[in-house]
């Protein structure tokens, strides 16, 4: 085991205070020591959503079409790992370093990509027990109402991209990637070893005919695990 989740997802936004509205209502907390430039957000399950504007030079610059997430920062068990899987990614391609431990690096698909040691916080849910699926004792019961949902963990983010099976099986070998679903000319669902989620990554097939591919790199959503069934995705 070593990639535990996604500890970042940073995007690039054309308008970084009404994104950050957005994500105000949406239920994440701002973090109480902001960056220089952009927002910052983090979950109870300690990982972080980033926003910068989309000019923002901090940015890693690819060939991702479009806005949204620009780049994805994998969370790491341990210092050692995260050197190991290091090790291996640089045999055929660039890392660049920060000063405090993270490692960035651009997928074979074309999405910058980092690894950071997360020490990821366990999330305490009481989910509605009478709104459950097979539960049948909420007959003649009223179920709990809520004002709104707050987002604990990321679950996982999702790129159309031209080569998703060669994106997979970057994930696949270079990463230790585990294949979930496969959705034949569609998509590959893909978990990180250190997970329980269903998928981490999903790679859709940007020549799909479906609404929405353009044939190019580009985001597509990011998921959020709420309390109990709900899930939220932007
Ligand atoms: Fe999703």
């Amino acid at each position: 085991m070593a990639i535990n989740g996604i500890e970042s997802l940073i995007y690039g936004v054309p308008d970084v205070q009404e994104v950050g509205r957005f994500f105000d209502d949406f239920g994440l907390v701002r973090d109480p020591e902001q960056p220089s430039e952009g927002l910052a957000f983090t979950l109870p399950e300690g990982s972080h959503v980033v926003i910068r504007h989309r000019d923002d030079p901090a940015l890693v610059s690819s060939q991702i079409e479009g806005d949204g997430v620009r780049e994805v920062i994998w969370g790491v068990d341990g210092q050692s790992a995260l050197e190991r899987l290091a090790r291996g990614l640089a045999s055929d391609r660039e890392l660049t370093w920060d000063s405090d431990g993270t490692v960035h690096f651009i997928a074979d698909f074309g999405v910058p990509m980092g690894l950071r040691v997360f020490a990821k916080k366990p999330v305490v849910s009481a989910p509605d027990p009478v709104n459950a699926p097979g539960l049948t004792r909420r007959l003649n019961h009223h179920r709990k109402w809520r004002r709104r949902a707050y987002p604990k963990v990321i679950n996982h983010v999702v790129f159309a991209t031209p080569d998703y099976e060669a994106g997979y099986r970057f994930m696949r070998d270079r990463l230790n990637f585990r294949l979930s679903d496969s959705q034949a000319g569609y998509g590959k669902y893909v978990r990180a070893d250190g997970t329980t989620s269903h998928h981490s990554i999903l790679l859709l097939n940007a020549n799909a005919p479906v609404p929405g591919m353009t044939g190019k790199l580009s985001f597509h959503h990011a998921n959020f695990g709420v309390e109990d069934m709900a899930l939220s995705s932007c």
